[in-house]
């Protein structure tokens, strides 16, 4: 029988960890009452993966402090190796699911706090801001506006912001990378091409950019 792909045993384990995965969110969410996409594990959803990949292979001292802003269940954050690990959401039941995820799959420190973007102030600088799969919900002036203040003022010299845009058909808006990121003032770069159309930028600010300026 002919067949492209081999069964393995880290295939099985792989294959029978996200069913789990998926049951135990399926558990969760007879008493947290999120949107049943956050069932979905971090295997099926690659552009997270790719995500993850990249930003943990930036030199360690380019590390420090994450924030993940609609981080859901915490699948990219809780799985980066950064020091100080910030998960924001507007769903207060989705952080509590979260907060079980780290404690329950012994994923280390990190914290969460209800945030609405574009509305809600942030603390402090960030080697690394990421902002993915919600854009797509919002008009492009709100979010390029969002954008511009975060980037300017909570992304440290040299730190990183991480979005993503989607062509696809039946998103509420399919942003143009140049249009939003374009005169950011900082190096954008495609990391990342996935299915319906999902890109995913990385916009590194300059090492000489100072809070109030570019
Ligand atoms: C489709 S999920 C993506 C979760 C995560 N980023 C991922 O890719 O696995 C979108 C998340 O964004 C959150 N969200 C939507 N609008 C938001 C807003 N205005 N401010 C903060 N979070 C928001 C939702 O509650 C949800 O958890």
């Amino acid at each position: 029988m002919a067949s492209g792909m081999q069964v393995t045993p880290q295939r099985i384990l792989r294959a029978a960890g996200n069913r789990a995965e998926v049951a135990f969110r399926f558990l969760m969410r007879l008493f947290l009452p999120f949107d049943p996409w956050h069932r979905m594990p971090l295997a099926a959803k690659d552009y997270a993966v790719g995500i993850i990949e990249h930003l943990n292979s930036l030199p360690r001292n380019r590390r420090g402090r994450v924030a993940d802003i609609g981080c859901g269940l915490g699948d990219i954050l809780l799985n980066l190796a950064f020091n100080e690990r910030l998960g924001l959401d507007i769903d207060p039941a989705v952080l509590k699911g979260a907060e079980i995820v780290r404690l329950t799959h012994f994923k280390g420190q990190a914290r969460f706090s209800v945030y609405s973007f574009p509305g809600d102030g942030l603390d402090g600088g960030f080697d690394a801001m990421i902002m993915v799969n919600w854009p797509h919900a919002f008009p492009p002036d709100l979010l390029k506006t969002g954008i511009n203040r975060i980037f300017r003022n909570h992304v440290n010299p040299g730190g990183c912001l991480i979005i993503d845009t989607v062509s696809k058909d039946g998103y509420p808006y399919c942003h143009a990378a140049e249009f939003l990121l374009g005169d950011l003032g900082g190096v954008a770069e495609q990391i990342g091409v996935y299915p319906c159309g999902r890109r995913v930028w990385k916009v590194t600010k300059g090492l000489e950019a100072r809070k109030s300026g570019r």
